[in-house]
């Protein structure tokens, strides 16, 4: 699952996931670990864009590239001096719900973040990006 150096990942989440953190924590298990318990919500959040955004980056051959991965990918870390890497490709649960470790073992509605809330979102959805992003709008749209 981790495509480089996972040494990174816990800098990274100090950083730039400290917003989304206030509930999720622990490290990142994966889209598919998931899957095993909320497999309906798999089923949805895979016909979502979020599942797909790596492509977009791979058509316009930026998949290696550092200014598009931190909102085309899930994890995404910068050690600042040019090495990077993230968890996995696309906007995956752990994107919006934090790692989730702590929840698996919980199995409860502790240690997970709910999500639901403008911030998760303009991370990623700021005006250059997303000219159009209405925080009600977007969501009635459907995150999964
Ligand atoms: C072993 C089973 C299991 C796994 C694996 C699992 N969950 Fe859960 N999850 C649960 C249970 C049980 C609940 C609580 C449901 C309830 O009480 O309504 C829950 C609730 C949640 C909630 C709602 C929290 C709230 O405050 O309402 C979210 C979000 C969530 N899970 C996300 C995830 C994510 C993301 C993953 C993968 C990192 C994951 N879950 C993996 C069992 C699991
Ligand atoms: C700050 C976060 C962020 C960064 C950085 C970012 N994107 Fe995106 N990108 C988004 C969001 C959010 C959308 C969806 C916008 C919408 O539909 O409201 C998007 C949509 C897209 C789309 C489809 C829609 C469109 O505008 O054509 C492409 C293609 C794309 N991005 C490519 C890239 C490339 C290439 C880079 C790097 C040069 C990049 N993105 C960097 C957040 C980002
Ligand atoms: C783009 C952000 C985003 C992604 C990606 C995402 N979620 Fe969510 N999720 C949310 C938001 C926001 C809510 C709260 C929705 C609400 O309150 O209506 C939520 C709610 C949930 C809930 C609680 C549902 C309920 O009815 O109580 C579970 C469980 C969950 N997500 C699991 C997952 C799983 C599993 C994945 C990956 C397959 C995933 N989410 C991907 C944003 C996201
Ligand atoms: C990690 C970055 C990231 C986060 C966090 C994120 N998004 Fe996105 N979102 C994107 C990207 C990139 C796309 C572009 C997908 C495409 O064009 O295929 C997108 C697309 C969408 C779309 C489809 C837009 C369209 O033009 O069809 C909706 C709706 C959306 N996001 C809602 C949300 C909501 C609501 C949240 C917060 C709960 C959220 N997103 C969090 C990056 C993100």
């Amino acid at each position: 699952m981790k495509r480089t150096i996972s040494l990174l990942i816990f800098c990274f989440a100090a950083l730039f996931l400290i917003p989304v953190l206030s509930t999720g924590a622990g490290e990142y298990v994966g889209a598919g670990e998931c899957k095993t318990c909320h497999s309906d919500i798999y089923a949805a959040w895979e016909k979502n864009a979020h599942s797909s955004v790596f492509d977009i980056l791979v058509e316009g051959e930026h998949e290696d590239n550092a200014n598009c991965l931190p909102c085309h990918t899930t994890g995404f870390a910068s050690a600042g001096d040019g090495t990077i890497s993230y968890e996995e490709k696309n906007i995956t649960c752990e994107n919006c719900h934090g790692p989730g470790s702590g929840h698996v073992k919980s199995q409860s509605k502790t240690a997970i973040d709910r999500g639901d809330r403008e911030e998760v979102c303009v991370k990623c959805h700021i005006s250059d990006w997303s000219p159009a992003f209405d925080y009600e709008e977007y969501m009635e749209r459907g995150v999964h």
